[in-house]
């Protein structure tokens, strides 16, 4: 069985998709159309590309059908002052509004998700999503509970200095872990997931930049995932397991604030080899 499905008429035996196969696994034979190589279907990433680059139509993939893949439209192209921009005006959100996150606009954020890049094509990525407040708040509560465990022990912790803050915050009725959020997504990868850290990075990424156009504003929640990472009641409440080791929690609401200008970064360190 062959995954590539060529339509001869169209093909014109350029080899453009042999030569864009991540695997190397097509090949132009004797001026014939492009095959997949004898025992090659398994390394197959299923990425897509042969599907995608071919300028004209000619190939199918038995797993990624050509009418599946949509065309790409030109006149939604961004050109680079609006890509710098986009980018640059990404921010984190740390102050919601009182509205909850509607779950179609999540899911079609978690649709867009799942084309950021995967190492080795394995999409493993799954989600879970968090829509009730006062779930949410419990959850910033046993962070709580878990700093202030590490107050108990160390009242000034000298790599996280914030945390009295933080501590205080909470008795003052003011959550500075979870800010209030009417959201909260913990994307996650299986053990199987040769780099799944940086997947779930990436997929999360890609969630947090198409959020602003979809209404909604994202932070990462880092002292949430420090209690993830060792704090056992939390843990259990999340129904984590040891077969699950790569995660990452993101707040998500209808942004209070509106920014008006870009700041400043620190200038890149690059060394030129
Ligand atoms: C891995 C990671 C964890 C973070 N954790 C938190 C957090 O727990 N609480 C918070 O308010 N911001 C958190 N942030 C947001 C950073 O503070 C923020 O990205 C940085 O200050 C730059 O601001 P900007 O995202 O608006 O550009 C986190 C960011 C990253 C990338």
């Amino acid at each position: 069985m062959t995954l590539l499905i060529v339509d001869n008429e169209k093909c014109k035996k350029d080899g453009i998709c042999a030569a864009d196969c991540p695997m190397a696994i097509i090949k132009l034979e004797n001026k014939e159309g492009p095959k997949i190589v004898p025992g090659g279907d398994e390394f197959c990433l299923r990425c897509g590309h042969c599907v995608a680059v071919c300028p004209h139509g000619a190939l199918s993939h038995k797993e990624i059908p050509l009418e599946n893949c949509v065309p790409l439209k030109k006149a939604l192209s961004i050109d680079a002052d609006q890509a710098i921009q986009f980018l640059r005006s990404r921010r984190s959100i740390r102050s919601f509004k009182d509205k909850p996150v509607e779950k179609g606009t999540l899911k079609q954020l978690i649709e867009i998700g799942r084309y950021a890049p995967t190492a080795s094509n394995s999409q493993l990525v799954t989600w879970t999503v968090f829509s009730d407040k006062k779930q949410i708040h419990d959850i910033a509560g046993m962070v709580i509970d878990w700093v202030k465990g590490i107050l108990e022990k160390d009242p000034q912790p000298a790599y996280a200095p914030y945390m009295p803050i933080i501590a205080g915050a909470w008795d003052m009725g003011f959550d500075a872990v979870l800010r209030s959020a009417p959201g909260l997504i913990l994307a996650s990868a299986p053990k199987e997931a040769s780099n799944g850290l940086v997947d779930v990075t990436l997929a999360l990424s890609y969630l947090e930049l198409a959020a602003p156009p979809f209404g909604l504003g994202t932070c990462w929640a880092g002292l949430l995932y420090g209690a993830m990472r060792s704090h056992a009641p939390i843990r259990e409440m999340l129904g984590m397991t040891d077969n699950v080791p790569f995660y990452y929690p993101m707040m998500i609401g209808h942004p209070k604030t509106r920014y008006y200008r870009l700041p400043e970064r620190k200038t890149p360190k690059i060394l030129w080899k």
